[in-house]
């Protein structure tokens, strides 16, 4: 059987993958497998090497691979049923807090939690608020509760088309929504993430922006408050996103900028 480093050597992925999915399979750090390369592996960790390798090289993402993905420096369980957390959208989680000293969290709602971990993380850095996910998918609340569960976090998870769930008249200080925004047309969408990741978690009509319609127009029926409104959208929208807030709320976002300075996430104020 090979070595630890002899596996790594041969793998025909980058170093740094095939550490982490040799480490995950011996169930260790990546320093583990530094200080202890001529350990051998057995013929079952050696077998599940390969085929994981094999899947990865087919274009697998290495989260579904582990069955796990880092945001906002935790640990967050996903499976195919939901979207990988990405990190441009850990910006949610930093303009809440340059908004928090004037605007505490006391309450916010996450729509289309996915994995749970805008929810989670709300709950993690404003302990106290009282925070609810909501999700149309069953299988994605099982993994979002799974966070719940794993983080310690008392996060209020709901089955709900958007706010359907959701009293008329509630307030919340803070809504947060990564929903659906691809364009089902637009070429631009990289394969990997069309072939492995849930298309209901992608793809929106109406030039992607059908989710945020929709949730927008519940805002106005059932008279929710709010403090703040923050979605995430591509770095296309910002016109066309700009233009559905201004129709619905008569009112103009503020725009957030990701790290490779294109328009992430808007906000709009009460
Ligand atoms: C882009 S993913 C975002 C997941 C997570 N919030 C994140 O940032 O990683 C969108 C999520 O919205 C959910 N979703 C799609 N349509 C929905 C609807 N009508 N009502 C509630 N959730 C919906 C999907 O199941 C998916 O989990």
């Amino acid at each position: 059987m090979p070595t630890i480093s002899e596996a790594i050597q041969t793998a025909q992925i980058s170093q740094h993958e095939a550490k982490i999915i040799l480490a995950f399979i011996l169930k260790q750090s990546k320093a583990y497998l530094i200080t202890n390369v001529h350990q051998n592996l057995t013929e079952v960790e050696a077998d599940t090497f390969s085929k994981l390798i094999k899947r990865r090289q087919a274009g697998e993402p290495i989260a579904y691979l582990t069955g796990v993905k880092e945001f906002y420096g935790r640990p967050f369980i996903v499976s195919p049923s939901v979207l990988i957390p990405r990190p441009e959208s850990e910006l949610f989680i930093e303009i809440i807090k340059e908004l928090s000293p004037a605007n505490p969290v006391t309450s916010a709602l996450d729509i289309g939690t996915g994995s749970g971990c805008l929810a989670i993380t709300i709950s993690k850095e404003h302990p106290g608020a009282k925070v609810t996910a909501l999700d149309n998918s069953q299988e994605a609340l099982k993994v979002a509760q799974q966070n719940n569960a794993q983080l310690e976090t008392n996060v209020k998870l709901l089955k709900s088309d958007l706010l359907e769930q959701i009293p008329k008249s509630t307030h919340v200080d803070y809504i947060v929504a990564n929903l659906p925004y691809i364009d089902p047309n637009d070429p631009e969408i990289m394969p990997q993430v069309a072939e492995y990741e849930p298309s209901e978690a992608l793809y929106s009509n109406q030039n992607g922006l059908a989710h945020y319609a929709k949730l927008f127009n519940q805002i106005k029926a059932k008279s929710i408050s709010f403090n703040y409104v923050l979605c995430e959208v591509g770095h296309k929208q910002q016109e066309a996103m700009t233009a559905l807030i201004q129709k619905t709320f008569a009112k103009t976002p503020t725009w957030r900028y990701d790290l490779s300075g294109k328009p992430r996430i808007c906000i709009l104020n009460k």
